[in-house]
C-alpha cells in the first residue's frame, strides 16, 4: 500500500515538471488571442486592471501551486455582481495557462 502511494506521487511530480515548461510557454500571445487584451492592455476598460498591475498583484503566489490554483477558480467563478463572459467561458486550462503567466510575471 504504502509504496504504491510514493509511486503515485512520484508520477505526479513528474506529469509536473513535465507540464510546467508548457504551461509558461507563449502565454501572452493566448492571452492577445483570447481578447484579455481588449479590457487589460496599457489602457484598461472600465474598472479592469491592466496585466501590469495584475502581475504585481499576483507575484505573491509565485511557487504556491494552491494559491495559484484558487485564483484560477476566481477567475472562472466570475464575480456575483458582474459577470464578465471573457473570464467565465475559458476553459480550465486555459485559465490556468494565463493565471500561471501571470504569476511568472506577464512576459
Ligand atoms: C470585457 C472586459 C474584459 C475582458 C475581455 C477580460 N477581462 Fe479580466 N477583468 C475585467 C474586469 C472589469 C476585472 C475586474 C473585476 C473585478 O475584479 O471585480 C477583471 C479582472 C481580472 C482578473 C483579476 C481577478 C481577481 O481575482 O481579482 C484577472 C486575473 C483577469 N481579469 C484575467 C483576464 C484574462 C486572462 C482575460 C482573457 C481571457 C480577461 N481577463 C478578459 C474585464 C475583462
Amino acid at each position: 500500500m504504502k509504496h504504491s502511494t510514493v509511486t503515485r506521487w512520484v508520477s505526479i511530480g513528474l506529469a509536473g515538471l513535465l507540464l510546467a515548461p508548457l504551461a509558461s510557454q507563449a502565454s501572452s500571445s493566448l492571452a492577445v488571442e483570447m481578447g484579455c487584451y481588449n479590457c487589460h492592455g496599457a489602457y484598461p476598460r472600465g474598472d479592469a486592471p491592466s496585466f501590469e498591475r495584475l502581475s504585481v498583484r499576483f507575484e505573491k503566489r509565485r511557487g504556491d501551486a494552491a494559491a495559484e490554483q484558487h485564483a484560477v477558480e476566481e477567475l472562472l467563478r466570475g464575480e456575483p455582481l458582474q459577470h464578465i463572459p471573457a473570464h467565465e467561458h475559458l476553459s480550465p486550462e486555459t485559465a490556468q495557462r494565463l493565471i500561471h503567466w501571470l504569476v511568472e510575471g506577464a512576459k
